[in-house]
């Protein structure tokens, strides 16, 4: 079941998920979290960073599970998931490196090795409380248009579209966007307890319109949270005005 909250601007919705986090961990401080990337949840993670370092909660016994990260770029490098996690989140929290995971994404057989990352969730007990952002064209993670409900975390080839949106990383070079990523399936988001989907700004209120107001489809990825019991939205008003 979907349930829709809309604020009137990012930065207050933006407030919303770092409470709805920050309750989480304070109802299960070992809790396991999935997290995205992306401009969405800059303004959440530093909100979470301050009300952590204000004492409002304990975060030592978190662990966190990244949903996608480029192949072929190393931890190093500026444009990884990975830097900007540890820039915005892992670093200001002082998160220990055992205490987090990012998909298999350099080395070699990266098809055969993706799945593994559900294996290692499942380790963990699974992730209790998974943050997603949304693509323009309705994509969660890295799972574009057209990827089948039943995906585990796999290697995905990214659309001209995702590039292109994501380019601004990269100092406006799409030939610098990697052209693959690895990223947790439909299938490996759908097991998370709650998920809760954050879309800001009128670039996202197509993909919302689809995934609240149309049947679920592959050709809208995220509109399979439709077959989950628990999830909760939190937009903007200008991400919520098609709906
Ligand atoms: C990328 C990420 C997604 C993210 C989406 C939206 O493609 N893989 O996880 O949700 O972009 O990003 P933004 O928040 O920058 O609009």
């Amino acid at each position: 079941m979907i349930e829709l909250e809309i604020f009137q601007t990012a930065s207050d919705a933006a407030h919303r998920v770092a409470e709805l986090a920050l309750e989480q961990v304070a109802a299960r401080p070992a809790s396991v979290l999935g997290l995205a990337t992306g401009s969405t949840p800059i303004a959440i993670y530093q909100d979470i960073v301050r009300q952590v370092r204000a004492g409002r909660v304990v975060w030592d016994q978190v662990t966190t599970f990244n949903l996608d990260e480029y192949v072929g770029l190393c931890a190093s490098d500026p444009h990884s998931f990975t830097y900007y996690m540890q820039q915005h989140l892992f670093g200001p929290l002082g998160m220990r490196k055992q205490k987090w995971f990012m998909p298999p994404h350099c080395g070699p057989d990266l098809a055969q090795i993706a799945p593994r990352y559900d294996q290692t969730i499942a380790d963990h007990g699974g992730i209790d409380w998974q943050l997603l952002g949304i693509g323009r064209n309705g994509h969660i993670g890295f799972n574009e248009p057209g990827t089948p409900f039943d995906s585990l975390t796999h290697v995905a080839t990214l659309s001209e579209s995702t590039r292109q949106a994501n380019a601004a990383w990269f100092d406006g070079h799409l030939d610098d966007v990697p052209q693959q990523a690895v990223t947790m399936g439909l299938a490996t988001i759908m097991a998370a307890g709650t998920i809760v989907l954050a879309a800001f700004g009128e670039s996202k209120a197509w993909a919302l319109e689809k995934l609240l107001k149309e049947p679920p489809t592959p050709a809208v990825p995220a509109s399979v949270l439709t077959q989950h019991p628990h999830v909760l939205v939190i937009a903007d008003q200008a991400a919520a005005s098609r709906i």
